[in-house]
């Protein structure tokens, strides 16, 4: 098939490369000429473990291709994806303008049956506005394209794999026949198809999303019980995921959601719930308790150190988490910039994200591994659970640091194993 994605970012571009590896020919398209560029020098804009072979194989073999030229790739279509970004507003309403454009680009472009697809997660209700902009800027009555729902359920750092081995894939089409198009571009992948109308498919997609966020804030809020009352996290946590009704994931306490989608996402919710005359207020109190994570977080390291003023502090991970570059509603920068406003100064290292950072935290100095961070570090902060992390030269960083000081924001590493080494360690719902 002849396929166009508009956006050429994490799900865009892992979209396109899928797309073609499953033998398609597909155009990826941007409005952003430096990331076209680069992608076309044959370098990735953004770190995903695999991307960059997957699509240098298919560029190679001339079924991906990367331009600026939004129009003409429209007009070779016969299926366009949206993957455009659906960013948060202040009050909490999705931010329609990036897909509204690529909806009027597509108006102009349209020469023939086309269907669109959007794969950005937006509001219930948005694939009849993309049909209305179409139609309006189009000209027509609407009939030569429709317009399908089909979320993207990708995790950042493992993107590639979810892409070719989804849990479900969720096809909300205006008629069977516009959803058996979609069924034969995805049948190679042997993945559970669910159709549906794209209302639901929509809701879908923030439905997961604000599950998960709901199980990360209330095992949050259990640890916080474990804190006072001298219970452990980790065993709650386990015994709790054995139950097959309730499932170990996203169980795992810390320093709450954050990233490109759970925030936004669940805010959304809120906020078109909130249009359609339902007060979603479980939702409002899961926000609430992410929200005070990292004051909570930040208190511990207050309490052990009550003056902060030029205190170094070491961070480890700065990425919103692990295998991925993405910075977009970190808790490092929350963190940090926290420890900063009351003097404290900043050493860090992440394996990836240390780039996309260096805008966002300028100030900070950045170090080339964990030992330069923790050289002459009061404290070293665990904020992303690199791997990388897990097995470091205890005995060096203990040698290499000021006072052995320990705050782990994702329970990384076994508290006694810390202590024996010497260290005074800090996590979150264990004593
Ligand atoms: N990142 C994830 O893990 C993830 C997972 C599932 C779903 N999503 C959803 O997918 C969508 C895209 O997310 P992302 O993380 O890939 O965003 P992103 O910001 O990485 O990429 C979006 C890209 O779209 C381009 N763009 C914007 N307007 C355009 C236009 N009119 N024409 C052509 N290109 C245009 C931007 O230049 C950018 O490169 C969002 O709705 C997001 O919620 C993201």
């Amino acid at each position: 098939m002849r396929i166009c994605v508009i956006g050429s970012g994490y799900v865009g571009l892992v979209t396109a490369a899928v797309f073609s590896d499953l033998g398609n020919e597909v155009e990826c398209v941007d409005i952003d000429g430096a990331k076209v560029e680069k992608l076309n020098a044959g370098k990735m804009p953004i770190y995903e473990p695999g991307l960059e072979e997957i699509v240098a194989r298919n560029v190679k073999q001339n079924r991906l291709s990367f331009s600026t030229e939004v129009d003409a790739a429209v007009t070779r279509s016969e299926i366009i994806f949206i993957c455009v970004g659906t960013p948060a507003m202040e009050n909490g309403q999705t931010d329609l303008s990036y897909v509204t454009a690529a909806a009027k680009t597509i108006a102009g472009s349209l020469n023939g049956y086309k269907i669109v697809v959007n794969k950005s997660t937006v509001p219930v209700g948005t694939g009849d506005l993309v049909r209305r902009v179409i139609t309006e800027a189009h000209g027509n009555s609407g009939r030569d394209f429709d317009v399908v729902s089909n979320p993207e359920f990708l995790r950042e750092g493992q993107a590639i794999a979810d892409a070719l081995k989804p849990d479900r894939i969720i096809v909300g089409a205006p008629s069977k026949k516009v959803a058996m198009k979609l069924l034969e571009l995805y049948a190679t992948l042997g993945a559970p198809i669910i159709i549906t109308d794209v209302q639901s498919a929509e809701l879908i997609k923030y439905a997961s999303n604000a599950f998960l966020a709901m199980k990360i804030s209330f095992i949050n809020q259990v640890a916080d019980i474990c804190e006072e009352a001298g219970a452990n996290i980790i065993d709650v946590s386990k015994a709790l995921g054995l139950d097959k009704r309730i499932g170990g994931m996203f169980l795992n306490a810390g320093l709450g959601y954050g990233g490109s989608c759970f925030p936004k996402d669940v805010l959304s919710l809120i906020h078109s719930s909130g249009e359609l005359g339902i007060d979603f207020g479980l939702l409002k109190e899961v926000v609430n308790v992410n929200n005070n994570r990292i004051d909570r977080f930040v208190g511990k390291i207050h309490n052990r150190f009550p003056e902060m003023k030029d205190r170094v502090i070491g961070i480890l991970g700065l990425a919103f988490k692990p295998e991925t570059d993405d910075m977009r509603d970190a808790k490092s920068i929350a963190i940090i910039n926290s420890l900063v406003s009351v003097g404290a100064k900043i050493k860090a290292y992440d394996p990836v994200a240390m780039d996309s950072a260096r805008s966002i935290l300028p100030d900070i100095t950045y170090c080339q591994s964990p030992y330069e961070t923790a050289e002459g570090a009061d404290a070293i902060v665990i904020v992303t659970e690199w791997r990388a992390f897990q097995q470091l030269d205890l005995e060096k960083i203990r040698g290499l640091m000021k006072t052995p000081v320990i705050f782990d924001g994702r329970n990384m590493y076994n508290p006694e194993r810390k202590r024996s080494f010497g260290f005074e360690y800090y996590s979150v719902g264990r004593p």
